[in-house]
């Protein structure tokens, strides 16, 4: 294993256990409701928020004890996103991260209140724990996850996306929609990570270039998989894309283009990274395995 792979499994495993902590115990009432929250959460996903915001942290010089609950907020965000994303509302999805889909597991009510109850858990940490150098940081970052997470951020993205469908849209309005929908969260991943420590303003502007590209990046390759990688490997429906009709990176510039896309991004993302110290090089590989992975 490399050294890269040692340490995404590491953080893996830790962000594993402090979600465990955080989300309450299925045998608390309600017990439905809680059991179908640790369902969303635990035991999946590559959790690349929570290892991009552990990233960020070095780079900031900030104690992982306290970049860790900002990583689970983050997550807990974004396992909700997923919860009502797969609902027949919205993609209509049967399979996630290998597993039944929470309203298929469970009922559409319970997914709703899944996401609903996973959103209040993430900002009761962002705001509870103490995380920042002072309360005036903390509460910027408060208020920077809610941003990113509400109607002019990921939840706006999806509203795009959903009045998209069957509709071509032209490069720029689906740049802005992929901005939205996947790049905020990515680029609050990245930045909650970094004011866990005091940080310059060169340092968070080069932080946040760096996280808007491979926010975008991100969904480029989400769009490429969709297209061409297995429901096998991906744990979730392949092809889903074009049989919803979805304007996507692919079905606008091809899968060719779309990968040459990717490939530029990383490469600014890279660039963006140039004048940081030499512990940015766990955001340089993640970088490259936004790009390059499977799945
Ligand atoms: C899938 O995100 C949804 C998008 C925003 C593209 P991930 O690919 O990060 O999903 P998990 O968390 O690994 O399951
Ligand atoms: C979802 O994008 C982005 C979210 C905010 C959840 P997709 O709909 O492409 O994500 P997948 O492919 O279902 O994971
Ligand atoms: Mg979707
Ligand atoms: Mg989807
Ligand atoms: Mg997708």
């Amino acid at each position: 294993m490399s050294e890269f792979a040692a340490w995404m499994q590491d953080c893996q495993s830790r962000m594993e256990d402090v979600l465990a902590h955080w989300l309450p115990p299925a045998h608390i009432a309600p017990q439905h409701l809680h059991e179908a929250m640790r369902y969303a959460v635990l035991d999946g996903g590559k959790r690349v928020r929570p290892l991009l915001a552990f990233a960020a942290g070095e780079v900031a010089g900030a104690d992982p004890a306290r970049v860790r609950h900002a990583a689970a907020a983050v997550e807990l965000i974004h396992a909700y996103s997923l919860v009502h994303d797969d609902m027949p509302a919205m993609d209509d999805d049967a399979l996630r991260r290998g597993k039944p889909t929470v309203h298929v597991e469970f009922d559409e009510a319970t997914a709703l209140l899944v996401g609903d109850a996973l959103q209040s858990l993430a900002f009761d940490i962002l705001a509870g724990e103490p995380l920042a150098p002072d309360a005036g940081i903390q509460l910027d970052m408060v208020r920077l996850l809610a941003q990113a997470a509400g109607s002019r951020g990921m939840a706006g993205g999806q509203a795009i996306d959903l009045a998209s469908v069957g509709r071509p849209l032209d490069l720029a309005e689906l740049e802005f929609m992929h901005i939205h929908k996947t790049g905020a969260l990515i680029r609050a991943s990245v930045l909650l990570g970094a004011h866990c420590a005091p940080v310059d303003d060169a340092t968070l502007g080069a932080l946040d270039h760096y996280a808007k590209c491979i926010g975008l990046a991100f969904q480029v390759v989400d769009d490429v998989l969709d297209a061409e990688a297995s429901t096998a490997t991906l744990g979730k429906t392949a092809g889903k894309d074009a049989a919803n009709n979805k304007p996507t990176y692919v079905s606008l510039l091809g899968v060719p283009r779309a990968r040459e896309l990717a490939q530029e991004l990383r490469a600014d993302a890279h660039a963006a990274l140039a004048a940081l110290p030499a512990c940015a090089r766990r955001l340089r590989q993640l970088a490259d395995f936004v790009v390059e992975r499977a799945f």
